[in-house]
């Protein structure tokens, strides 16, 4: 007898196996037991027959209630209508713990229900098979920006200035002076761009937005490449091939856990195209208020302008060259007219938001040292930064994309809550 995942028992048929999980469910039918047991690498069903096994091993499996935890023994069987394709025939039974009553019952529950109990929560179904995608999205980024000789280099949390603007800082106490939680990384990697060329750093960030609304994390896990000698241009064919290679991969590996939240994968299929639709801002302002927006040169888009703009070819799309008054600090001014940025924002179809943002960044020091004052920010805080503008300067571009919203789109899902293992949202930091 050997120990198995449930995932390798296709592998075993008709080998004695011994398997430990938890009763996701059980039924009976007059003389049998269905259990159906999950361990995490998938769900068996588990078949106990009264005539053949002991008294002792049939009340155990009478008594099993949803979520104990429990080893059962059998002998793996061919059957073709069982998830899986097998089943196990129960010669043993053991509880390990049993489980008074789960709070999740199939029956509906309410949000607020399920965020207290994120922690069980996370063994259902639909959350079992979004941390997976979210699994293979991860795996899938490390490994595209490894193959194309990029290197990893983890910026600092605690940090004591603003990267993304004053008003979404989280604040602490540093030995009696302020730090900041990381709003991005992307301040830190620009140096190091210098030192490998291609770098990207991939870690958790944090905004305190005082928004409710279903596209905002107050933490969230952002990645980012920078790249040293790169211009506008190669940053938006760098976001298309990473966005297209990363739908690629989960389309073809995570095909049951996209089965079971019921996603419909013809959405998805577009965005492993390229070329994406390209749209210089002015061209998107113009389009919004063709479709009867309230929208002028020099707003930003909320979530309905992101729905409204959306190409009919289903792909994500880029907006380009935003006014330089409405974007970030560092952001390189377009020498064709200086009053817009070389910045993007790729938007993902179907009304899921913006996925990434990035720039060319500033490459004069006298103007960086401008757009700082400009900024009210403390110059002293951005002495390192400006160096970068002395010391050999150099163009250089990255973008940000936030890995909630890409696996929301991914899922179809319809809040970045579900997104992460245990989200951090306006009043919500338990668990
Ligand atoms: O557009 P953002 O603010 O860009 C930056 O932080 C740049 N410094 C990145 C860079 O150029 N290296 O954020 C980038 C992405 C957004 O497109 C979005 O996907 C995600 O981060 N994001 C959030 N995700 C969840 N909750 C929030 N509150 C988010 N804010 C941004
Ligand atoms: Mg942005």
């Amino acid at each position: 007898m050997r120990d198995a995942e449930i995932r390798e028992l296709p592998e075993l048929i008709g080998e004695q196996v011994r398997v430990s999980g938890w009763l996701y469910n059980a039924r009976s039918s007059g003389k049998v037991r269905f259990l159906v047991v999950r361990d995490g690498s998938g769900y068996l069903q588990s078949v106990v027959v009264r005539s053949q096994i002991s008294e002792k091993v049939w009340t155990e499996a009478e008594r099993l209630t949803q979520e104990s935890s429990l080893q059962v023994v059998g002998k793996v069987k061919e059957d073709k209508r069982a998830p899986g394709g097998v089943e196990l025939q129960v010669e043993d039974l053991t509880i390990v713990q049993l489980s008074p009553e789960y709070p999740i019952t199939p029956k509906e529950h309410g949000p607020d229900f399920l965020l207290n109990n994120r922690h069980l929560w996370l063994r259902s179904r639909r959350q079992h098979a979004i941390m997976r995608v979210r699994n293979e999205l991860t795996y899938a980024i490390r490994e595209f920006f490894h193959e194309r000789n990029y290197v990893n280099i983890d910026s600092p949390i605690l940090t004591p200035a603003a990267c993304e603007g004053t008003s979404t800082l989280f604040e602490t106490d540093y030995f009696g002076d302020t730090a900041y939680l990381t709003q991005s990384g992307q301040l830190y990697l620009e140096p190091a761009a210098a030192a490998h060329g291609k770098v990207y750093c991939f870690g958790p960030t944090f905004r305190a937005e005082k928004s409710k609304t279903r596209r905002h994390l107050m933490e969230f896990w952002m990645v980012e490449p920078e790249v040293a000698w790169m211009r506008f241009d190669g940053l938006l064919d760098l976001a298309e091939e990473f966005v297209s290679c990363l739908v690629t991969r989960v389309l073809d590996r995570c095909k049951e856990d996209l089965d079971r939240l019921e996603r419909d994968v013809s959405k998805l299929e577009p965005a492993t195209r390229r070329p994406y639709p390209r749209i210089d801002y002015g061209d998107a302002i113009a389009g919004l208020q063709g479709k009867g927006f309230d929208v002028k040169f020099g707003d930003d888009f909320g979530g309905d302008e992101e729905t409204a703009l959306a190409d009919e070819s289903g792909k994500p799309i880029m907006i380009t060259r935003y006014p330089a008054a409405i974007k970030s600090f560092y952001m390189e001014p377009d020498a064709a007219d200086p009053t817009r940025a070389l910045a993007m924002d790729m938007i993902a179809p179907d009304g899921y938001g913006e996925i990434i943002g990035g720039s060319e960044r500033i490459g004069s020091y006298e103007l960086l040292e401008k757009r700082i004052a400009e900024h009210d920010l403390p110059r002293k805080a951005f002495e390192w930064y400006l160096d970068i503008r002395k010391f050999g300067g150099f163009p250089h571009s990255g973008f940000g994309m936030g890995i909630e919203r890409v696996v929301t789109w991914l899922c179809g899902i319809s809040h970045l809550r579900e997104a992460i293992p245990y989200p951090r949202l306006l009043n919500r930091l338990y668990p």
